[in-house]
């Protein structure tokens, strides 16, 4: 004889029907204490947010230790995030709904470039190089050449598109992370009336999220690896057109499977090919006997509308 009865929350373990009406009862009650909310899109959301999170909490029968663990979780994000540090975002990306967020909100248009996550290390007025300069201002790593052009989606070049560029050094550090006020590894400039662009940069490295927090400490419980995979990233504007955030992959990288933000698109995985020392560059730079890398980047931007 059972006296359960089938749970109304998908996948949630069968409970006695006593215990159900409790439960349920519950949340009705949050549910309808948003009644008097006037803003008709936060009611939504906080009505989803309610049903989902108690569906969670009596799919898993969350104990009052776990639940315990969770604040602590969350208050070490708190704690560990100012204005450098965000712990929250981490978190977002590290369970992939940063990029979920990403995609719902950069729908697929034509064979508009897709976009990926943006990441911590973006600052604002970075140096302008003209086209062909160079972005490392001495960042470590082998140097990079990187050219593309800007279309929209009907392949007509877009002038003057803002084209924004960072990355990593070789020890897979942004200038930023290193504590003192250097610029390097990042710079901005226009493509020209052919919607050409081009620059040297440094052939990117993975590196690993930062781990020192509590999001590293989920990661390292669940077997997880902070890596990102090697990557150079974009954010490209043009009045007319949506503005895309993205990087590019390098192709036979060993986090391409594995990133830990889930950044990765088989669209954004691009061929650096190795030069050999000596090689010609595109614009006759001597490098000595240094190795070099080139990639092709071509952009396409949806219209604004999209
Ligand atoms: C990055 O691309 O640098 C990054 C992205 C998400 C989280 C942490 C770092
Ligand atoms: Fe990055």
């Amino acid at each position: 004889m059972t006296t359960g009865q089938e749970s109304t929350v998908p996948g949630a373990p069968t409970v006695s029907p006593e215990q159900q009406q409790r439960e349920d009862d519950l949340v009705h009650r949050v549910l309808a204490s948003f009644d008097s909310c006037t803003d008709q899109r936060l009611k939504h959301l906080m009505h989803a947010l309610v049903r989902h999170l108690h569906a969670f909490l009596r799919e898993v029968r969350l104990t009052e230790d776990e639940w315990g663990k969770a604040i602590e979780f969350l208050t070490a994000a708190g704690h560990i995030t100012d204005d450098k540090r965000q712990e929250f975002i981490l978190l977002s990306d590290t369970l992939g709904a940063s990029m979920q967020t990403i995609a719902m909100n950069n729908e697929a248009c034509g064979d508009a470039t897709e976009a990926t996550v943006f990441g911590p290390f973006f600052v604002d007025d970075s140096p302008e190089v003209e086209l062909g300069g160079d972005i490392s201002f001495g960042a470590s790593g082998e140097p990079c050449w990187v050219e593309g052009t800007v279309t929209d989606t009907a392949g007509k070049p877009l002038a003057g598109a803002l084209v924004e560029v960072w990355e990593a050094d070789a020890d897979g550090l942004y200038d930023v992370q290193y504590g003192d006020d250097r610029t390097a590894g990042r710079a901005h400039f226009h493509t020209d009336n052919e919607g050409h662009y081009r620059f040297w940069g440094i052939t990117p490295t993975p590196y690993p999220i930062p781990a020192d927090g509590p999001v590293g400490a989920m990661l390292q419980a669940v077997g997880r690896s902070p890596m990102r995979a090697a990557h150079l990233h974009f954010m490209v504007t043009h009045p007319l057109h949506r503005t895309l955030v993205t990087h590019i992959f390098v192709r036979g990288d060993d986090f391409l499977d594995s990133d830990s933000v889930f950044g990765v698109k088989d669209s954004l995985v691009k061929d650096f090919q190795r030069q050999q020392p000596g090689t010609p560059t595109p614009d006759g730079r001597d490098l000595g006997q240094a190795t070099w890398s080139k990639a092709r980047f071509d952009i396409t931007l949806a219209p604004a509308s999209s």
